[in-house]
């Protein structure tokens, strides 16, 4: 599953009010028919019997009712409960006392029959699920959420199907906070090693309307109907809402899946269609039947199969793999650079990987209503719109860029998750980690001129670094049981840590190392499940042993944070030592705790540097689990080459001194990774209190020299959050200035014209050979929004009259300036700008664009444009619940609305949770998002007590790092605002 920054994406539900209202008209409409339609089918019951048998007799086994009546008008509840009678509220006591399933039932293959009705939402199924005992036993325990069982048998698999019995079942018991069900047989009958048997299921269920199992998502299409489709979404817990299943990733089975639809919709699957017929539904309905082939061995979670009335476009690989991209009608042509892309990634993937991806097809589908950035599903990827969507007149570079990770990594996740699956959850880093690092390969492949591999530091390696400081942090591999704890752990640290220390191995390595050991592991491991010691020992084994990558990888895996490097000169020496680096003491006060490492917080560090006598000369040393010390002769030494280490770096005396005045002499004497990692170290270090805020201070005076993109963006972030805890002191008036003058050279160098001139291009690309047109849009972009934040008089006129030509003349506003230029007209603009943002928001069918704007209306100045805005997220026929998330951060990082968000989310918790689900990581990020950049006690105070009788479920993390960083922020303007304050007024002043 791809993750979603918080900025950049929004997940959910709108709230549980508006939830029932929505379909509540169709339902009652429907109803009353049926039962018309029942009438009728009593008169006609005789005449269409025969016609009913042959339809549904279908040859696959010998149970009643795959031969009966498949759909039936769903029961009513006192049927339901006559039919489940076994299934007891609470009074009885459920003998399976394990939130895992028992090890010794393992399913083998799957036949699942689905009818969803998507003007009901009634679906009705069936699944046959062949399995062998490795143990005697009278019971089976399996998952299922949300299901109402109607019949079910346990039966021996034999060739002929009537030869046996079912096994008398004695009862069902179903509890629900496992999401499990536990089926006993009846006295005197048990299920024996070596045999084969079927538990059939038929169950009762509705599409559901939240953005999980299987569930409802809509469109309103160029006529301006609305329409409906149903899709999946299972990882890592919801496939046992859509069909009762085994549903633990290490249950690897085969699955063959039947589809019964509607005439105007298709069906799409994990793998091709085999056959389509039409069946008789009831008296008069003909509908349509599909029969998928039989998928390979795969994990329940990636299971998936939507029903819609798409488009699609399609292509072969070099391979013969055929690869389509499905989207609402009128779409398509937003789609060919997916198409494009996902070929030549998925041929490149074939090659690197050294195993031929597995299936015949692979789709890729645009779903209007997707909680993440999209979803891994084998042969079948589930995409938000903005993930897959990218036209080339309207979507910025930044738009283009993201499409083609997401892509990159979902497509990684086919060989590294789907083929080789972790065997548990606790795994979870190494599956996403591993895609999050081999996405920005992959792309780097295609796109050699984005520098992807620079700007893995700025999107990777420095947002984990910077929560992986807090006492609140935890260790990438953890202990995870229940849904809740595996919703939890989708996070941050899994994500971009497990990519970050993935990215240190591989600079360890190099890249044909880890390609051969990951070629080895891929082919023992195929159509099966490892760990992450199996990829350990087939990396080993690729290095010829010279290396021992687990005892090297488990300090970085088994405990949490990373180490500080403090290094130090003395008589021609340097001297390293190693120690964790926290960015709060672990003190009472602070409330961070001490929890114990079995490493005893010291690693296993791959010590990189870079000196002046060979500046692009990469050396290594390895500190294990200890200090370090070699001569030292040079003018300049420079650790932790291009920031492809997880740590820090702390220069003493005269070693930093000599940094600092080479980046003021000559900067491009260091890489610009190099340039970012020393920037990131010394803000961060500041914000730690291990060096005072004149450190940073006199680094950033060489930026008035950088023109790279990656260093800019490293120090406009930090200036960012300096602005946001600073902004209602005087100091912020002065820091303002201070960023303004810093970044008026580039600011006149990047100019407001989209493509740049060719001239300029030429220049920048031959001083410094690292800017592409590219990531020169992406610096400009950047250098823009900070003027603008800075309120500079001159990019204020230039943004807000480009607005109003947009707004009153239709004039078109280049991709890469509309964020800048959106966001500016709407906090300078008033409600009128407002308004007109909003109606083309709700006009627009180009997702980057709804996306940008979304983005841009929450910087209005108004706080009752604001409040409005906030109002809207509750009704989901406004804002998609899938994008309320964004509109809280955004709103909330604006400082005229951040009073406004931490209110609205305090007054409407409960709505938020329902439509959620307080399993889900969303309200974790929704709290980081709105409290997470107080910086005073009173809002400390009042956070605790907020949450203080609240059950934040998953979230409960989100919230300790969020209390953690008002209280770092609570001490660094304590300690710092007077020093920043008198600096700038100096600086300034001269
Ligand atoms: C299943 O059988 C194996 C070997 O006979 C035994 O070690 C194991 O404990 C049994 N498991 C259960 C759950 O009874
Ligand atoms: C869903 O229900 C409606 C109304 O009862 C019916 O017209 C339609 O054919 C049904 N569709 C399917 C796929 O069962």
């Amino acid at each position: 599953m791809k993750h979603l920054s918080p900025m950049t994406c929004g997940t959910g539900e709108a709230s549980n009010v508006n939830k029932r209202t929505l379909y509540e008209q169709d339902r009652i409409a429907v109803c009353s028919q049926k039962r018309a339609v029942g009438i009728a089918l009593l008169v006609f019951v005789g005449l269409f019997f025969v016609a009913v048998i042959i339809a549904f007799a279908t040859p696959l086994s010998g149970c009643s009712f795959l031969n009966g009546s498949i759909d039936t008008e769903p029961l009513t509840d006192e049927e339901l409960l006559e039919h489940n009678r076994f299934i007891l509220p609470s009074g009885e006591e459920f003998p399976w006392n394990k939130s895992r399933l028992p090890d010794f039932v393992r399913p083998l293959h799957y036949t699942i029959q689905i009818h969803p009705n998507l003007t009901t939402l009634d679906v009705t199924g069936w699944v046959v699920i062949q399995f062998i005992v490795l143990n005697e036993t009278d019971f089976i325990v399996f998952h299922s959420r949300n299901l109402r069982v109607i019949d079910k048998w346990v039966k021996e698999e034999v060739e002929d199907p009537h030869r046996v019995e079912p096994h008398n079942i004695s009862r069902l018991l179903e509890y629900p906070p496992f999401q499990q069900m536990y089926l006993e047989l009846a006295e005197g009958s048990k299920l024996v090693p070596g045999k084969n048997y079927s538990l059939g299921i038929r169950f009762y269920t509705n599409i559901s309307t939240e953005l999980e199992g299987f569930y409802l998502s809509s469109y309103v299409n160029s006529q301006g109907e609305r329409r409906y489709l149903a899709t999946t979404h299972f990882e890592p817990t919801y496939a046992r809402s859509a069909f009762p299943c085994f549903d633990e990733p290490q249950f690897k089975a085969t699955f063959k899946m039947i589809i019964i639809r509607n005439q105007q919709h298709k069906s799409l699957f994990n793998m091709p269609i085999k056959k389509i017929e039409t069946v008789y539904y009831g008296y008069h309905m003909e509908l349509w039947r599909d029969e998928f082939e039989e998928s390979v061995e795969m994990s329940t979670y990636l299971v998936a199969f939507v029903i819609c009335d798409y488009e699609s476009i399609s292509n072969k690989t070099t391979k013969g793999v055929e690869v389509a991209i499905h989207t609402p009608p009128g779409l398509l042509p937003q789609a060919s650079f997916a198409l494009q892309s996902a070929i030549q990634v998925m041929e490149y993937y074939d090659e690197f990987f050294g195993v031929p991806y597995p299936l015949p097809k692979q789709d890729l589908i645009a779903i209007p209503d997707f909680g993440a950035g999209a979803m891994e599903n084998f042969g079948l990827i589930t995409y938000r719109e903005t993930s897959i969507l990218y036209d080339s007149n309207e979507s910025s570079s930044a738009a283009h860029q993201w499409v083609a990770v997401v892509l990159a990594h979902e497509l990684a996740h086919q060989w590294f998750g789907n083929l080789v699956t972790m065997k548990w959850w606790n795994d979870l880093w190494l599956n996403e980690g591993f895609a999050s690092f081999i996405e920005y390969v992959g792309v780097d492949h295609i796109r050699p001129e984005w520098k992807m591999m620079e700007q893995f530091v700025i999107e990777k390696t420095q947002p984990a670094l910077a929560l992986d400081a807090l006492g609140s942090s935890h260790p990438i591999s953890v202990e995870v049981q229940d849904p809740r704890e595996i919703e939890a752990i989708f996070d941050t640290i899994s994500y971009n840590k497990g990519a970050a220390i993935l990215r240190m191995l591989e600079s360890v390595l190099g890249l044909n190392v880890l390609r051969h050991g990951l070629t080895d592991y891929l082919n023992e491991h195929k159509f099966d499940n490892a760990d992450t010691k199996d990829l350990w020992d087939a990396l080993s084994t690729s290095t010829n042993e010279t290396m021992k990558v687990k005892t090297v990888m488990d300090t970085w895996t088994l405990q949490m944070g990373y180490p500080l490097i403090e290094v130090r000169c003395e008589n021609n020496t340097v001297k390293a030592t190693q120690e964790r680096f926290l960015l709060n003491p672990a003190d009472n006060e602070t409330g961070v705790e001490l929890i114990q490492s079995p490493f005893k917080y010291k690693w296993y560090v791959p010590l990189t540097y870079v000196t002046d006598a060979k500046p692009r000369t990469m050396q290594l040393v390895w500190m294990n689990m200890n200090e370090f010390t070699m001569p030292y002769r040079a003018e300049w030494i420079k650790f932790n080459v291009n920031q492809t280490g997880f740590y820090r770096v702390h220069y003493q005396g005269k070693l930093w001194d000599s940094l600092v005045k080479t980046l003021l002499s000559n900067p491009f004497v260091l890489s610009p990774t190099d340039r970012a990692s020393l920037i990131d170290d010394a803000f961060t270090l500041c914000k730690a209190g291990v060096v005072d805020a004149s450190v940073p201070l006199e680094i950033a005076k060489y930026l008035m020299k950088e023109t790279d993109y990656v260093p800019w963006a490293t120090a406009l972030e930090h200036f960012r959050s300096w602005s946001k805890i600073l902004y209602e002191r005087q100091a912020h008036r002065l820091l303002m200035q201070f960023v303004l003058k810093l970044i008026e050279p580039i600011y006149k160098r990047v100019g407001w014209a989209d493509e740049g001139s060719h001239l300029m291009k030429v220049h920048l690309l031959l001083s410094y050979s690292s800017s592409s047109l590219h990531t020169i849009r992406l610096l400009r972009s950047e250098i823009l929004s900070t003027a603008i934040l800075c309120d500079n008089k001159e990019a204020v006129k230039e943004a807000t009259t480009k607005f109003n030509n947009w707004m009153q003349k239709g004039a078109r506003v280049p991709p890469n300036l509309r964020e800048v230029v959106y966001s500016a007209g709407i906090k300078y603009g008033g409600v009128v700008g407002w308004d007109h943002c909003w109606a083309q928001y709700n006009a627009s069918r180009i997702p980057s664009e709804k996306k940008l704007l979304l983005k841009a209306m929450g910087s209005a100045a108004d706080p009752w444009l604001l409040q409005q805005y906030l109002d809207a997220c509750l009704s989901r026929d406004v804002v998609r619940p899938q994008d309320v998330r964004t509109v809280l951060a955004v709103v909330a990082s604006n400082p005229s609305g951040r009073l406004l968000a931490w209110r609205h989310l305090r007054a409407y918790w409960m709505n938020f949770q329902n439509l959620f689900g307080e399993g889900s990581f969303t309200m974790g990020s929704l709290i980081t998002a709105v409290v997470s950049h107080f910086s005073s006690e009173f809002d400390y105070v009042e956070v605790t007590n907020f949450f203080s009788d609240v059950d934040v479920g998953s979230g409960a993390r989100a919230l300790n790092q969020s209390l953690e960083m008002i209280r770092l922020n609570i001490r660094w303007l304590q300690n710092n605002e007077n020093q920043i304050e008198d600096w700038l007024r100096k600086y300034l002043s001269t």
